[in-house]
């Protein structure tokens, strides 16, 4: 039997909650869905401008389509979908299917997915990529892209030694090179031109950078960066008392799900502990990676008392975060296995039990770390890379506050985890536009918004229990009063920082989750019908569906055709009104609001 003392029920947790917005400010004149603007160096003073092509996403309805006349005949289970996929694709973009390269895919519950990536010579293109989505009878039933018509194409033998790149890389970005492989790939810059880049992965610990460069393998300049770290906030928080968390604790037996963690929360492949080290999560006390204290706890009896009038760092205080944390980030991978974030989807475990996926990348977790304050954040790499997630203190309290013990920060950077691997196929590279990271933020506020909430729905506050006044760490509360929350698509237009335009996504989210628990009801069993359980199922098959890079728009698409997929449309136009609410309408582009609905949602 495991206990854990903490502060939360099991199965879908309840939440208390905080996070952050961050400092960094995007300059106007940047491009929001197609570039991104990355200030990088140990001083951040270098500017690099990172491209990302335009991206389409199109859905086919309850039906899909056939990905090509040699492949009409077959059903998903007796279908090449890969090889269906290079020909959906090639003929729909009119390119050659030499050009057309399967990356990987995955089975999703609602739809088979064909990540796909545009080669060049051979090579593939790092900034163009696809996918498919296939239904049961093998049809087409989605497809996104963001390949690119090229002018020219480097010469695909590099130049710049792989010693000189890095040197390089580590020198533009003021970091180290990880030890992860170095691997040979273009890049297609705003001109049309393919530049051949070596792509290395650069982290500098102090700074909390974890970068992947993609260094000109003929020029030996960095042309463009992944940010694979969602970023800390850093906000100044004048000293109240009143914010102290006093809640409750509660204790918690087994709360592991044996579908989604066989071996319980303390075992990594052969290994058992008695700590909190397993398959999912290792959490301790440290600085990044450097685990220096795990909790242990001989009968699995995590029952550490936090006493809020002292400094998080005094008496049995560390444990009780320690074990907050990994009761939280464990609990997360549990309920995001339920509603689709599995091995095959790319998530984040050691052993991946011969289900598919890469392995060895369970979640570290620092807490208390050290080489930060006031918020948290999460280093999401690729499938197959350990992601260290680092929760800091907030020190403009007395006592100090852990973001351990405040599990909405927690949640809102695991669902940076799921929103970053599964979009894309694993990669951890398609939220790198500001409009895709302002997307991928206002998932993370939802994630915590709605986890939080049970059958009676309430305005959530992110960051009340850290934040400097009635709106905690965002601009409005989330709610379905317009009043309380006025935010719309059009709020966007001139917005520069990707937390305060994820705010539009987390509100529409808000408004959505509220609806259906309207309509369906609110139940804590998966397997039943309710209106929490259809939004988690909506949100976690559209992040699988919507395109690297994905747009507002194109993310309100990737719900509809999630929801045609799953329940046959059942619910679209419930979406579409919710959508039509926040200037969301099925005219809505460059940042103005439409209030149209689709034909079949008009009442007669
Ligand atoms: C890492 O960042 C710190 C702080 O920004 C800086 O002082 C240090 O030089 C960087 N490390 C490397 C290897 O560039
Ligand atoms: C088991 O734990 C030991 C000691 O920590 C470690 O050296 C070894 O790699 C682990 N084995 C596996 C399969 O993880
Ligand atoms: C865990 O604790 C139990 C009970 O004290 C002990 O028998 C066992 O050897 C411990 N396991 C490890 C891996 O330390
Ligand atoms: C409350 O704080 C947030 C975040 O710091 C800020 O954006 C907002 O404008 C503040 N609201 C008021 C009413 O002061
Ligand atoms: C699915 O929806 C279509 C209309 O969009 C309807 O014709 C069909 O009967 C529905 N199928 C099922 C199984 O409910």
């Amino acid at each position: 039997m495991v206990s854990f003392t903490n502060l939360f029920p099991p199965v879908l947790l309840a939440l208390l909650f905080a996070l952050a917005t961050s400092a960094t400010q995007w300059p106007a004149t940047s491009h929001p869905a197609t570039h991104r603007t990355h200030y990088v160096g140990a001083d951040r003073s270098l500017k690099l401008e990172a491209f990302h092509p335009k991206s389409t996403f199109e859905g086919f309805g309850v039906g899909g389509v056939d990905p090509h006349p040699r492949y009409r005949r077959y059903f998903l289970s007796t279908l090449d979908a890969g090889a269906a996929a290079v020909s959906f694709l090639a003929s729909k973009l009119s390119v050659s299917e030499d050009s057309v390269h399967v990356r990987t895919s995955a089975q999703g519950q609602a739809a088979h997915h064909v990540f796909l990536v545009q080669k060049i010579k051979g090579v593939p293109v790092a900034n163009a990529v696809a996918n498919v989505a296939f239904n049961e009878n093998g049809k087409v039933s989605s497809y996104s892209s963001s390949f690119v018509k090229h002018s020219a194409a480097a010469d695909i033998n590099p130049s710049v030694s792989i010693d000189d790149a890095i040197t390089t890389a580590e020198r533009t970005l003021a970091g180290t090179h990880d030890g992860h492989p170095p691997k040979l790939e273009f890049v297609v810059k705003p001109s049309g031109f393919a530049a051949l880049t070596r792509v290395i992965q650069i982290h500098n610990k102090t700074a909390g950078t974890w970068y992947e460069a993609f260094v000109d393998a003929h020029d030996n300049k960095v042309i463009s960066v992944t940010d694979f770290v969602a970023k800390a906030s850093y906000l100044v928080i004048p000293f109240s008392a009143e914010d102290v968390n006093t809640k409750g604790f509660s204790n918690t037996v087994d709360p592991q799900n044996l579908n989604a963690s066989p071996n319980g929360w303390h075992q990594e492949f052969t290994n058992t502990t008695n700590t909190t080290d397993g398959n999912n999560v290792i959490a301790y006390t440290g600085s990044g990676l450097e685990t220096t204290a795990v909790e242990t706890s001989p009968v699995l009896n995590f029952n550490y008392v936090t006493d809020f009038t002292q400094d998080p760092i005094i008496g049995t205080n560390p444990q009780a975060a320690i074990t907050n944390a990994f009761f939280v980030v464990n609990s997360y991978h549990d309920f995001a296995y339920v509603y689709g974030f599995t091995e095959a989807t790319f998530n984040f475990q050691s052993n991946n039990f011969d289900k598919s996926g890469e392995e060895y990348d369970r979640i570290a977790v620092s807490v208390q770390d050290t080489e930060g304050i006031n918020g948290a954040d999460f280093a999401v790499l690729p499938d197959g890379q350990i992601s260290i997630m680092r929760l800091f203190l907030f020190v403009n309290f007395f006592p100090r506050l852990d973001s351990a013990l405040q599990n909405e920060i927690i949640i809102h950077e695991c669902q940076h985890g799921a929103s970053n691997r599964m979009t894309g196929g694993g990669t951890a590279r398609c939220f790198q536009t500001l409009e895709a990271a302002a997307v991928s933020e206002g998932y993370s506020d939802a994630m915590a918004d709605a986890l939080s909430q049970g059958n009676n729905i309430h305005d959530y506050v992110f960051g009340a229990d850290v934040g400097t006044n009635s709106t905690g760490l965002r601009m409005y509360p989330y709610s379905i009063s317009s009043g309380v929350n006025p935010l719309a698509y059009s709020s966007l237009n001139g917005m520069t920082d990707s937390h305060a335009m994820g705010e539009v996504w987390a509100n529409t989210l808000h408004c959505v989750y509220a609806a259906l628990v309207a309509a369906f009801g609110w139940t804590s069993d998966p397997t039943q019908v309710g209106g929490n359980v259809i939004f988690f199922h909506l949100l976690f098959d559209a992040l699988l569906l919507q395109p690297c890079n994905p747009t507002f728009i194109q993310t309100r698409d990737a719900w509809i055709q999630a929801d045609t997929n799953r329940y046959n449309g059942s619910h679209v136009c419930l979406l579409w009104e919710e959508f039509v609410n926040k200037g969301l309408g099925v005219k809505a582009a460059n940042y103005i609001d439409d209030g149209s609905l689709p034909p079949e949602c008009i009442p007669q």
